[in-house]
């Protein structure tokens, strides 16, 4: 029989170790990464002795296992092949795109299946080995869809659990996946599949009923005689965190200094996102560029500062937005900015966590409007910051976190106008709406943080 949820160890399986190599004194060293659900998982795994399997992120044999800062971590080692046809191929070029609406066009190679499966198989083994009997493993994301059935074999005894980061598809699009029936069959390996919205968990119930001998409805479905629970668990972030960051009184030094750079009476609108076309940049920039005709001489009164975090670098379509969005920038400030003003500022680097929660402070305006987003975290961090009730949040229809943060300014990317339009009533809000809405806001970051999200997964996964 398996310990209650309190006490069983967790091995964690995800595509990435919670620690990256950086240059330090001696050398290179280990780093804890930043980000919710580090922070959330690192002190689950810590406490109930468990562990961590995962890539180091650098091309080679995997280092043997060790501890960082008490946790137990298992690298898996991935050649530049692998990288190439698992990574940036398999995860990132097919997956990536067809998951999130096919906003790119998914790339279907044979070539690149094979590897997806040998690397699944590689982490199933790796967690097989730190697997004890009574211990629980929680696998994460589309990088590793096959690894529950894979582990179903290699332990059959263990409670095994998946969460969807990402979206997951209607079923006219994932139809399209020639290895559609080998993903739905890998992900039913496990005793609980968690997904971020209703609408993708009723996508997969969908999915697996027409490509799977998956029968069953609503959120219980029988598989190969086991049960299997299908749910929605959406993440959060680190609120009490956040907000202990947004309250010092040196993050308000800060916020005040880039609002003072800016020029005086300027507002802010901000956008922060990892640079992938996912997150509707461009559509943005548009929107943006729209206002300025809008507004003609109150142009001069508006900065938008857009930090773009660099992501999958490699990845062509990624390199293609990039300079797409560059371009975009450049014909933004050339056709308005004067010798005083530029319209449009844009960093193509990631902040600090301190640098970063006092823009999101300086900010009047947060513009979140991906295309797609499993839930999108930036929009909640950014609510986390405001304890005086100010700051208005535009918010993408296509983010996970638009069916809780509903106070937001709801926009379709795709309606340039109609974005256009959302900026121009966020800055001209009048306060008491503005205090409102970020109350409400502020309401939904309280109760559901990432702490939660992880507790409520793993009494799902014992109940
Ligand atoms: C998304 C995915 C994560 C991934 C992250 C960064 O949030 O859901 O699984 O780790 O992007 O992408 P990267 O390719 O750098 O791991």
């Amino acid at each position: 029989m398996n310990p209650s949820p309190d006490r069983a160890r967790i091995v964690v399986v995800a595509n990435r170790l919670p620690v990256a190599q950086v240059a330090g004194k001696a050398g290179k060293e280990w780093k804890t990464s930043p980000g919710g659900l580090v922070s959330a998982l690192a002190p689950i795994v810590r406490e109930r002795d468990g562990s961590w399997v995962g890539w180091p992120g650098t091309e080679g044999p995997p280092p043997p296992s060790f501890v960082h800062e008490g946790l137990f971590l298992c690298p898996v080692g991935l050649c530049q092949e692998e990288i190439d046809s698992f990574y940036q191929g398999f995860s990132n070029s097919t997956l990536w795109p067809l998951y999130h609406d096919a906003v790119r066009w998914p790339e279907f190679h044979r070539h690149w299946w094979k590897p997806y499966t040998l690397v699944n198989e590689r982490f199933a083994r790796a967690a097989a080995e730190v697997l004890q009997p009574g211990d629980v493993a929680w696998v994460h994301d589309y990088h590793l869809q096959l690894v529950p059935s894979l582990l179903r074999t290699l332990c059959p005894d263990t409670r095994i659990g998946f969460f969807m980061h990402i979206p997951f598809p209607p079923v006219e699009l994932f139809a399209q996946l020639p290895w559609r029936r080998s993903i739905l069959e890998g992900l039913l390996g496990a005793d609980l599949i968690g997904f971020q919205t209703k609408n993708c968990a009723r996508n997969f119930e969908i999915a697996a009923r027409r490509f799977s001998s998956a029968r069953g409805t609503g959120s219980l479905m029988d598989f190969e005689g086991r049960r299997v629970r299908i749910d929605t668990f959406p993440i959060s972030i680190d609120t009490a965190q956040i907000s202990a960051q947004a309250a010092k009184p040196e993050t308000a030094r800060l916020a005040e200094s880039i609002k003072q750079g800016l020029g005086p009476e300027r507002r802010l609108i901000l956008g922060v996102d990892r640079l992938d076309y996912t997150k509707g940049i461009i559509h943005r920039l548009r929107a943006f560029e729209t206002l300025l005709e809008r507004l003609e001489d109150g142009a001069q009164t508006v900065t938008f500062l857009q930090i773009a975090v660099p992501s999958r670098e490699l990845v062509p379509q990624y390199l293609d937005i990039r300079t797409r969005i560059e371009q975009q920038v450049g014909h933004i400030n050339g056709t308005w900015g004067t010798a005083e003003h530029v319209p449009v500022r844009y960093l193509y680097r990631s902040l600090p966590f301190e640098e970063l929660v006092a823009h999101y402070l300086a900010a009047d305006v947060m513009v979140v409007t991906p295309l797609r987003d499993g839930m999108n975290l930036v929009s909640k961090e950014y609510v986390a910051t405001r304890a005086n009730g100010d700051g208005v949040l535009v918010l993408s229809e296509f983010a996970g976190a638009a069916n809780e943060l509903t106070e937001a300014v709801l926009v379709n990317p795709h309606d340039i106008d109609g974005t256009a339009t959302a900026m121009q009533e966020a800055l001209a809000m009048p306060p008491e709406e503005v205090h409102r809405r970020m109350g409400a806001l502020r309401r939904v970051v309280e109760r559901n943080d990432v702490h939660l999200w992880a507790d409520s997964f793993l009494g799902a996964l014992f109940s």
